[in-house]
């Protein structure tokens, strides 16, 4: 058994647990802290030293950015502190924490998880997981193998404006929508992503995969399968760690 810290960086909470990365199973409670208000740099790694000591954790460590990650540097921030822009988030969390850390986009993670562990399991092919929160996060995985860093929430759709601007969950709650309004724009981007990359699954993860019943019926795909996601807010601890392990091993980046 290989157990890893995972922790998932997000708007309003950082929450940690350890994770069997063989079976894709919390091994300890989660433990949430809430994230620091404008979430700068200093201030989010103070949260990840505290989550670390929290477990007493010695190995190594993956930890999700709701950003662009190439290695180890966090590359954008539509959400975030802009002073996450070209920064060494791998330098900052290793001396900081003195523990191996992996640095992976937290759509990355999730769909990482939630095509090994989760609703894409046993799915061969091409999965695309699509997290709608406060921005769209994307993940692209083919036969198990992660293309990082796709982005699609910041594919241009309806004229001037991103996916993410218009058909988020912050979107719909910003224009006052019903969950069939809603449903209408992201089948509209849903379909959009299938003329492009012709996907045998989508798994729609974030917050709103809770209450799939409400949009579920509404969506409506030209051809590929969709099912919502299920490991819902485990699925960034346990992606984080699932990366953080292939780099100990020598696989990731
Ligand atoms: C970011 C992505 C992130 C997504 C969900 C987007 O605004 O650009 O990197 O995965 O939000 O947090």
């Amino acid at each position: 058994m290989s157990v890893i810290l995972g922790i998932d960086i997000g708007g309003s909470g950082i929450k940690g647990a350890p994770v069997d990365t063989l079976s894709g199973k919390l091994v300890a409670e989660r433990h949430r802290i809430p994230t620091p208000e404008g979430a700068q740099p200093d201030a989010v790694k103070d949260v990840v030293v505290e989550l670390v000591q929290h477990f007493g954790h010695a190995g190594p460590v993956g930890i999700t950015f709701p950003g662009i990650v190439q290695h180890g540097h966090t590359l954008s921030a539509a959400n975030v502190d802009k002073d996450w822009i070209g920064l060494d988030a791998d330098a900052l969390f290793t001396e900081a924490t003195g523990r191996d850390v992996t640095v992976i986009n937290d759509a990355d993670a999730a769909g990482l998880a939630e095509a090994k562990f989760g609703a894409g399991a046993g799915v061969s092919g091409e999965v695309l997981l699509l997290t709608f929160g406060t921005g769209i996060g994307s993940a692209l995985i083919y036969n198990g193998v992660l293309v990082p860093n796709t982005e699609f929430g910041h594919l241009w759709l309806k004229g001037d404006k991103h996916a993410e601007t218009w058909a988020s969950d912050r979107a719909r709650e910003h224009d006052d929508l019903n969950w069939k309004q809603w449903a209408k724009r992201a089948s509209t981007y849903l379909q959009y992503l299938e003329g492009l990359f012709s996907p045998d699954l989508f798994i729609i993860g974030g917050g709103i995969s809770k209450k799939a019943d409400k949009w579920q019926p509404h969506i409506q795909t030209t051809r590929t399968k969709l099912v919502p996601a299920t490991l819902q807010n485990e699925a960034g601890i346990v992606g984080a760690a699932m990366m953080a392990d292939q780099r100990a091993q020598g696989q990731g980046s």
